[in-house]
């Protein structure tokens, strides 16, 4: 049987003969060689790491089980997030796998369906407030202060401890570090795990080189590009609508450490990304994912030569979660009769 996370990579985690072995099968996602946009593109060759295969979808689940894990153990019995939708989906899951009360704080009104209701599913109490996610954020800070409740964001050590092993798997599965990792940035929680994954392999000795981590925030949230605190972020990606990002020298330190960039794309640059990588390559991201390929292009755009390089795009949550921006961005279904003839002229129409 495939070892877990928690077993797997137990040397480089903050796991004790504490800590619970808990799973619901996080991590060990596909890392898989791009079929077309790799030629389109110019790039040696071109990767995508797919973590909307993990349980509840998205890449939130390898920080959660640990954070979850390590909650467990200190004897907590109540966790609490702020939440754009994934991280309260993947807290509701693993706080109900170990029978914790689990308070998700949400914006209202601009969550994902797909999320919400995975939240509601898991028995999450969840509390929708009449603001963004950085106001969420600020006040669960305050309660966790308060109360004795574990928070689970990000700034919860565990978490990035937990997400830096996708930059394991990668090494893993590549026998090297690729050249270029592309990444969205939110609340900058994942750059910074994946780039302190890429430092610790290489401090172990397991890998070489680093790759130069290229981050994209969306423009109505570039925070850290603009390098203001955005009071009132706006995208269409709405899991990385997040005007002042928790990990923000955490993103700034791995783009300088690395040699990368941290840069922004417009939504018609997410949109166009996300169906290509729904149309050309079989992969359905959700929107806020698709801004790793989407900065790919407009790099690649601007004369950026990739030829002879090795890239990773991480795609980091499933199309799924989001039906309403598939559903709003695309070609309505034609309906029809049920008559077989006018079925039959529809289809050889094209
Ligand atoms: N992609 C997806 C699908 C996300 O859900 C998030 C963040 C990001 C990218 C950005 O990652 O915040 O580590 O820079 N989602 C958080 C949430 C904020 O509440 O689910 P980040």
């Amino acid at each position: 049987m495939e070892l877990c996370l928690l077993e797997k990579y137990r040397e480089f985690l903050p796991v004790t003969s504490q800590t619970p072995i808990i799973t619901i099968g996080e991590a060990n996602t596909p890392l898989v060689r791009s079929h077309t946009l790799e030629h389109e593109l110019a790039c040696g060759e071109l990767y995508f790491k797919l973590e909307g295969c993990n349980p509840t979808g998205s890449f939130k689940d390898r920080g959660m089980v640990v954070a979850v894990a390590k909650a467990v153990e200190e004897k907590n019995t109540a966790i609490i997030c702020a939440s754009t939708g994934n991280t309260s989906a993947s807290a509701a899951a693993y706080g109900a796998l170990c029978n914790l009360k689990v308070f998700v704080v949400v914006p209202k009104g601009n969550i994902a369906m797909g999320k919400l209701a995975q939240a509601m599913a898991y028995g999450a109490k969840i509390l929708a407030i009449d603001d963004n996610f950085d106001k969420a954020l600020e006040f669960v800070r305050i309660i966790t202060q308060k109360h004795p409740i574990a928070l689970v964001n990000s700034l919860n050590p565990y978490r990035i401890e937990g997400q830096k092993t996708a930059s394991f798997e990668i090494v893993d599965v590549l026998g090297a570090a690729p050249d270029y990792l592309f990444i969205p940035v939110g609340n900058a929680g994942n750059i910074t795990a994946y780039w302190r994954g890429f430092t610790h392999y290489k401090q172990a000795g397991r890998v070489e080189d680093t790759p130069m981590m290229m981050g994209f925030e969306a423009e109505g949230a570039a925070a850290i590009v603009k390098d203001t605190i955005i009071g009132n972020p706006q995208t269409v990606a709405s899991a990385i609508r997040i005007g002042n990002p928790a990990s923000w020298i955490g993103a700034t330190t791995a783009r300088d450490e690395s040699g990368g960039t941290i840069d922004y794309v417009s939504d018609d640059e997410i949109i166009n990304a996300y169906h290509l990588l729904a149309r050309k390559e079989g992969i359905f991201g959700e929107p806020a994912s698709a801004a790793s390929l989407a900065g790919l292009i407009k790099l690649h755009n601007n004369g950026y030569d990739f030829s002879n390089k090795r890239l990773v795009c991480i795609i980091t949550g499933s199309g799924l979660k989001d039906p309403d921006t598939a559903i709003n961005n695309a070609v309505p279904p034609i309906e029809l009769p049920a008559d077989l003839n006018i079925l039959e002229k529809e289809i050889l129409k094209d």
